[in-house]
């Protein structure tokens, strides 16, 4: 099969535009070169487009920026997103981490989301590769010896329904879209690229971003609890993560699976640096013991018990040398990440800040 590789004056479909990685991607494409057909589930909800309009006149692109209203849960509903693409990035899921209906609020958006993507891109006819943005969770998993270190050969057997919904739904939609592909007949095929971030930080770009993964340094900067539980944290700036979705589609021979981050750290000392850059901002950065990260579980529903039960305390070193090897990534220091996720949050008062 000839390289589905795409550039620049390709048209490129992303999906959920509008989320945290995503909106990075799209102004990236733009000032690439590309021309991008962004989804959102409500085109006429400003919440959702006016930040990527506005990237879009930045570069003075605002003529290569398009948007198709489409919902994951849909059958068909990507079918005019993606007609005369070269590529699809698709980026949508329920980024969540807990749900009173785990199946359906997490694992089927991801699965047969995903599928319904697959769908309409096989439909079309004109995609020549499709880029997954899957997760470190489908990589990672607390089965393995703790001084196992993880790269693109594991995948995640731990987690179940019950004690990680999340990483089951990322496991999931990444077999399924493989199994889907790998099931078409030569004459309807088109290359398949799964993309894997560890936790990803760096600038929001819109108050809904503070509410993604910067939420965690959101949640330190306004002191929401009095500390942080010990968590090993594979750290990556969203910028670095959108330009590899960018190396990826340009690659003639991508790798079909890589991680992408750029350093393994406690979520413990990474927050006790952040607090050094804001030394008048009171922030919680206190160690919190595991049976009291248990307990103050119980009262977020944002949090599962089960899941950070197997997580805190636990080494989970990852390997990026294949991003590294394969698209040349070159990752901000995490000390800059840092600074740059806080630095919106307070500015723009997207986090509750104290001063001392
Ligand atoms: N952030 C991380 O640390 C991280 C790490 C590894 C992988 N990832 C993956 O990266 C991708 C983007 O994550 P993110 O952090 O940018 O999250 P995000 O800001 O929450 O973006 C998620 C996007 O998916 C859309 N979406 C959710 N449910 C949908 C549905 N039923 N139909 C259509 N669109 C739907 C959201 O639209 P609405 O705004 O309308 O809800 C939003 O545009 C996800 O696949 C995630 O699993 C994230």
């Amino acid at each position: 099969m000839p390289s589905g590789a795409v550039q620049a004056g390709d048209l490129v479909c992303v999906t959920g535009a509008n989320g945290f990685i995503a909106s990075h991607l799209v102004g990236q494409l733009l000032e690439a070169g590309f021309r991008v057909r962004g989804t959102v589930r409500d085109v006429e909800d400003p919440q959702k487009v006016d930040h990527l309009k506005a990237l879009a006149e930045a570069c003075g692109a605002a003529d290569r920026l398009s948007f198709a209203a489409a919902d994951l849960m849909v059958a068909g509903s990507f079918d005019d997103a993606v007609t005369g693409c070269a590529a699809v990035v698709h980026a949508a899921a329920s980024v969540v981490f807990n749900h009173p209906d785990p199946q359906k609020g997490i694992v089927d958006p991801s699965i047969e989301g995903t599928r319904n993507v697959l769908d309409s891109v096989r439909r079309a006819g004109c995609v020549r590769r499709v880029i997954h943005t899957s997760s470190m969770v489908a990589v990672y998993g607390w089965d393995k010896p703790r001084d196992h270190v993880f790269t693109e050969d594991d995948w995640n057997r731990a987690s179940t329904l019950k004690n990680d919904p999340y990483g089951v739904a990322k496991v999931g939609s990444e077999r399924a879209a493989r199994a889907y592909v790998d099931a078409l007949p030569e004459a309807e095929s088109f290359e398949l690229i799964h993309l894997n971030p560890g936790m990803v930080f760096g600038p929001p770009l819109i108050k809904p971003h503070a509410k993604a993964s910067p939420r965690l340094v959101r949640d330190v900067i306004s002191r929401a609890q009095p500390g942080v539980p010990r968590l090993m944290l594979s750290v990556v700036d969203v910028r670095d993560v959108a330009a590899a979705h960018v190396a990826a589609l340009r690659h003639d021979d991508p790798p079909s699976r890589c991680l992408i981050f750029a350093e393994n750290a406690w979520m413990t000392d990474l927050m006790s640096e952040l607090q050094g850059m804001f030394p008048d901002v009171r922030m919680g950065t206190m160690a919190i013991p595991k049976p009291l990260v248990l307990l103050a579980s119980l009262t977020d529903a944002t949090l599962n018990i089960r899941q950070l039960w197997h997580l805190v305390g636990r080494p989970m070193p990852m390997d990026n040398t294949r991003s590294r090897e394969a698209y040349g990534m070159v990752y901000r220091p995490v000390s800059e990440t840092l600074r740059d996720t806080a630095t919106p949050l307070i500015e723009h008062g997207w986090a509750r800040v104290k001063r001392r």
